[in-house]
This record gives structure tokens, sequence and C-alpha cells, in this order.
């Protein structure tokens, strides 16, 4: 239900004037968030625009950004449908098109991401499941360190530590962009002070520290060997430690480059790498337009 209207918010309605104006295919994607989440998605995200794009200009780039990544899925996606497959592409080649290319993920990449989780319903609602399936258990269950993999935006991290009062967080990325971009986001957030971005390659140098609690959003479907990758990081969890792992499924994008088709097989590789699946959540991106058609799917599982 809505209480308000979206006029409430002053950025937000900027950003759906933008959109009507100069990306028309993202027309009515702020309604549509606003239709489904109501006042508390609008508060934070008004918010979140507010501290992270402090000056109209800034706002407006992350709205290019966002609309030239979503255009990009789309188009992929497009392709996708018709071939069944992903474009072929090893992990180096995607590491150095996006997460080595400064200018890219300054300019679409992060402003995309960050944008997407809060315009994106599917994507939303994976951060409620966060939020409400592990976090507040962190709460109840008095754990106050956490280590994030492939932090990316940093999203994550700062929602555990908002929720979190007084607890501390690693982040871990290849990324320099990445590292600069969710540093940002904890500066603006006034949250710095808890926490710190290593640069690393999770996928050779496994962080060394036993975590009680582990975040892993939308990194397996970057990676050659998922399966290897969540193996090291069930040695990194304490044994009664808790992780949020999640996947992107039938999603193409310019680096994803392990297809998977089910959340099964997303439960299969976790239960193969030591891991106790406790809870999961699936969301679609859309309805299908036709019965076949393969549509973006969310994958989030809480493992022990
Ligand atoms: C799709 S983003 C993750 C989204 C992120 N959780 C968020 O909320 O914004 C993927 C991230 O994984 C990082 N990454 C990819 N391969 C990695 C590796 N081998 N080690 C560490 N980070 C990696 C990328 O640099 C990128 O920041």
């Amino acid at each position: 239900m809505i209480s308000r209207d979206i006029g409430s918010f002053p950025l937000l309605v900027a950003m759906r004037d933008a959109f009507r104006s100069d990306h028309r295919f993202s027309a009515d994607i702020v309604d549509r968030a606003y239709n489904a989440f109501g006042d508390d998605w609008a508060q934070a995200f008004e918010e979140a625009l507010g501290r992270m794009f402090r000056t109209a200009e800034e706002r407006a780039a992350a709205i290019r950004g966002y609309a030239a990544f979503a255009m990009t899925s789309l188009r992929l996606q497009a392709r996708f449908e018709l071939s069944g497959e992903y474009k072929s592409k090893t992990y180096a080649q995607a590491a150095a098109e996006v997460y080595h290319n400064e200018a890219y993920m300054q300019a679409e990449y992060l402003p995309g991401l960050f944008l997407s989780h809060y315009l994106w319903t599917h994507h939303y609602r994976q951060v409620q499941f966060f939020e409400t399936a592990f976090v507040d258990h962190l709460r109840v269950a008095g754990i106050d360190r956490f280590v994030e993999v492939g932090v990316g935006t940093g999203l994550y991290s700062r929602l555990a530590l908002q929720r979190l009062p007084g607890a501390t967080g690693q982040g871990i990325d290849i990324s320099v962009s990445s590292q600069r971009f969710a540093e940002r986001q904890m500066a603006a957030f006034d949250l710095g002070d808890r926490y710190a971005v290593r640069l690393e390659d999770a996928t050779v140098d496994t962080p060394a520290a036993s975590a009680p609690a582990l975040i892993c959003v939308e990194v397996l479907e970057h990676l050659e060997d998922p399966t290897a990758f969540l193996r090291a990081l069930r040695r990194v969890l304490a044994p009664t430690g808790k992780a949020f792992i999640t996947a992107a499924l039938n999603a193409a994008h310019t680096d994803h480059i392990y297809l998977y088709r089910s959340p099964a097989e997303v439960e299969a590789q976790l239960i193969a790498a030591g891991f106790v699946v406790e809870q999961y959540w699936v969301g679609q991106a859309y309805a299908p337009p036709r019965a076949g058609v393969p549509v973006p799917l969310a994958a989030a599982f809480v493992v022990a």
C-alpha cells in the first residue's frame, strides 16, 4: 500500500523525470518499485541517492550509468534468449574488460549495480531477504564481525553495518574501482571507521581469518569454477558461522561467464562444498513473455 505520494521524495521524482525524458525503456521503473515497496523503500533510496551522489550532476551521471548498464543487460539477454548460452568468455577476459577497467566501473558498472538494487524489484526483494533472514539472525546471535567477498558497490556490507550497531566488516575485492566505491559508500554513511576493503583475488588468496559471518552476493556466476571457490569460502567460515551466498541465474551480462539455469544447481554446489542450506529465496526479474523463455533469477541462500 502507498501511504504517501512519491512527490514527498524529490530525488526520486527527479530520477523518474530523467528516465521518462531520456531513457524511455525505463520510464515506469521508479513507479513500479514504489508501488511494490512503498514509503520505506522510497525513504531508503532517497537517502542513499543523496548521500552517494551529492549534486544534481552526480545524480544525472549515475542515472546515465544505470541506463547504459541496463541497456547492456537487455541486449545480452535478448541474445541469450536466442542462443541459450552466455557469450563465451574467460575469467581473465571479463576481469580485464570489467573489474580492471576503471572508466567503465566508475561510469557504468558500479552506479548501475547500485541503482539496480533499489530499482529492480527482484534485487530489492533479495536485499529484504538478506536483512531479515541473515542480518537479523546475526544480531540475535551477537555476531559482530563479518567478511564480504566480492563487495562490488559495498551495498550489502553497508546495510549489515547499519543493522548491526558496533559491528565491524572486512571487504575483499579484486577491483580497485569496487574498493574505492565501497569505501566511498561507507564514508557517505559515516561507517568508515568500522570497515575496510582489502584488494585480493579471492579465488587465489583465501582470507586467513576464520569468519563468524560471510557475505558473497552475485560473485559465483563471474567465476569459471564456482565450486572450488565455495570450498575455499567454507574453509574461511568458522565451524559455527553463517553465510549469505547468492547467484544470478539465466542473466546475461558482460562479466557473467558461468551459466546457472536453476536454483538447484547453485544449491548442489553449496552442498558439494560442505555447506548446509538453512533457508533460501528465489526471485524472478519479470514474468516470462512466453512459456519457455529464460528469465533472470536471483537465488539467495543462508548457509551454515
Ligand atoms: C556483481 S559484483 C558483486 C555485487 C556486489 N555484491 C554488490 O552488492 O554490489 C562482482 C564483484 O566481484 C568482484 N570479483 C570478481 N572476481 C573476483 C575475485 N576473483 N576476487 C575478489 N573479487 C572478485 C568484482 O570486482 C566485482 O566487484
